[in-house]
């Protein structure tokens, strides 16, 4: 106890991960593990289904996720929003205009993988919302979805993190500023990644990326992330040093609190 005031904390901290969280967390983690040489981390980063399923054999001390499951004994600490947004290709036509969900009922729609809680978190809103997707195609990644949107084959929704990490989004203004100036993305490895990747017309769109969040009513979808943890188990002292450090004002969301139940 007295070695954990001090920060002398060691000992193995599994944390498992959706495959959103993998923009953040590994941030998150840098500072901590700077802070305590002792803790040997190790993250696994997975989808939600197969987050739920570590959860359920209690394969590891702490889950950062979104869509909690309502019937396992969890605790939870709420740290960060995470807002659900509309991408599409930056020429998009309704780029830059306030519209209804129902302007988007004639478009193609991208998925993530069944088991994906972005998908879960999507599905439930439309469905919310009385509104039926044409879904186009699955896949199983965000960046995935990301390049895919670029090229044209359809809209998504995906975390706002997921668009704004590494080549990605274009705000209105971007985009009109974008077709009057041509300019290269900032980073040389996301330019890489563009001409892998993107067809030579989406390439050409720049000003923060090949992508634009459409204004949508309804968007974003107002998600947050919470850290969750087997309330019927012992949290390690190293998982009780990270949920300390995750409380700390850098990191918590106004609301962050820890829930009895879920
Ligand atoms: P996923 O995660 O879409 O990467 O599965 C979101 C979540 O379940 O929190």
């Amino acid at each position: 106890r007295l070695a954990e005031i001090h920060g002398l904390v060691s000992g193995r901290l599994r944390i498992a991960a959706v495959t959103t969280a993998e923009y953040f967390v590994p941030d998150l983690l840098g500072p901590f593990a700077a802070a305590h040489p002792g803790v040997e981390i190790e993250l696994a980063v997975e989808n939600r289904d197969r987050v739920v399923e570590r959860l359920t054999r209690s394969a590891d001390d702490l889950a950062v996720m979104m869509m909690l499951p309502t019937d396992l004994p969890l605790e939870r600490l709420v740290f960060q929003d995470n807002p659900l947004v509309i991408v599409a290709p930056a020429h998009h036509p309704l780029a830059g205009r306030r519209i209804q969900l129902e302007a988007l009922a004639g478009e193609r729609w991208l998925m993530r993988e069944p088991g994906s809680g972005t998908r879960m978190a999507a599905e439930q809103h439309f469905a919310l919302a009385g509104f039926a997707p044409r879904v186009a195609m699955s896949l199983g990644s965000n960046e995935a979805i990301k390049h895919a949107v670029a090229a044209g084959l359809g809209l998504a929704v995906l975390s706002r993190l997921a668009v704004s990490s590494g080549w990605g989004v274009g705000t209105a203004d971007a985009v009109s500023a974008s077709r009057a100036a041509a300019a290269e993305p900032a980073d040389a490895r996301a330019a890489q990644t563009l001409e892998q990747t993107v067809p030579p017309s989406t390439h050409a769109e720049p000003g923060g990326g090949p992508l634009v969040v459409l204004d949508v009513a309804g968007f974003p979808i107002p998600r947050r992330w919470s850290v969750v943890w087997r309330k019927d188990q012992p949290l390690s002292a190293a998982a009780r040093e990270f949920l300390r450090y995750l409380q700390a004002p850098q990191h918590a969301a106004p609301r962050a609190q820890v829930a009895d139940q879920i």
